[in-house]
């Protein structure tokens, strides 16, 4: 099976393809979305939120996304797997910057990463490249920065602040990016910025005119039936379907429904498992 590596996704931006990426956080996840045709799995620190419970990514440790980088990479056959940079991976120096994106190269399976910020982080982006890691940008509301930021709140409105977010994406491009993510800004100024950028734009929360669209696979899955952003449409009520499988569960268990005999192994069987399997094993 092909690779989709940078260079597909370029070659789909020219070829006016879109992408489709999802945040993915273990190898059972990459494993299904991988056979769905999805063109990249993104290993984003919202693990922060939605696996570890905090209410904001600041907490994620390099570790921690190499921990994930793994799982996710070892299941991806085709998709390409980028991995965030979390917070304080990158901001001090453009070494350490490259330092932690060899890390998630070369121990978190990362074949590329990405990183929050616009122009002033050109140094880093730069550094990263070098040593030979892609990075992925990421403008707009950059969840690393919601403290500065006030919050989750739509970014780019207003001329001025469109106008340096424009000037922040062909920064991040002449820099070396090879996609840029925007997030939660204005659909117009999403399509102004992808169409003057030679390289991807990725989009959530950013309309319909960027060259492809990632979500948080949780949301879209509807894993939290009681987060409901406009952004987010869920393609499934899987959350819904697991609390219902649960609750299903705790009833048969207690009315001693499940096991049964067919679920139960028995004093005159050999085999523990079905004899055509243990044969061909
Ligand atoms: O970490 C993440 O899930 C992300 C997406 C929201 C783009 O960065």
């Amino acid at each position: 099976m092909k690779k989709v590596t940078i260079h597909t996704l370029q070659k789909m931006k020219d070829q006016g393809e879109r992408i489709s990426m999802l945040t993915c956080y273990d190898a059972t996840f990459a494993k299904l979305f991988d056979r769905s045709g999805l063109d990249v799995l993104l290993v984003g620190d919202s693990l922060g939120m939605v696996i570890q419970g905090h209410p904001h990514t600041l907490p994620v440790t390099l570790e921690e996304m190499i921990y994930h980088g793994r799982a996710v990479s070892r299941a991806a056959q085709r998709a390409h797997v980028v991995v965030d940079m979390p917070f304080g991976s990158y901001q001090v120096s453009p070494e350490e910057a490259a330092r932690n994106a060899i890390r998630l190269v070369a121990e978190g399976g990362a074949e590329s990463v990405k990183l929050e910020g616009g122009a002033d982080f050109v140094p880093a982006v730069q550094a990263i490249v070098r040593a030979s890691v892609p990075v992925m940008g990421h403008l707009g509301l950059t969840p690393q920065s919601f403290h500065k930021l006030g919050g989750y709140v739509v970014q780019g409105r207003g001329d001025e602040k469109a106008r340096r977010l424009v000037d922040d994406a062909l920064a991040l491009e002449q820099a070396g990016c090879y996609a840029i993510v925007l997030e939660a800004i204005p659909a117009e100024l999403a399509a102004e910025i992808t169409g003057k950028l030679r390289i991807p734009t990725i989009g959530i929360g950013a309309g319909v005119g960027c060259g492809g669209q990632v979500l948080v696979c949780y949301d879209m899955l509807g894993l939290d039936p009681d987060f409901q952003p406009r952004f987010v449409k869920r393609f499934a009520e899987v959350g819904h379907a697991a609390a219902e499988a649960a609750a299903r569960y705790v009833a048969e268990v207690r009315t001693g429904t499940f096991p049964t005999a067919a679920h139960s192994f028995h004093a005159q069987e050999i085999r523990l498992v079905p004899a055509k399997k243990a044969d061909e094993g």
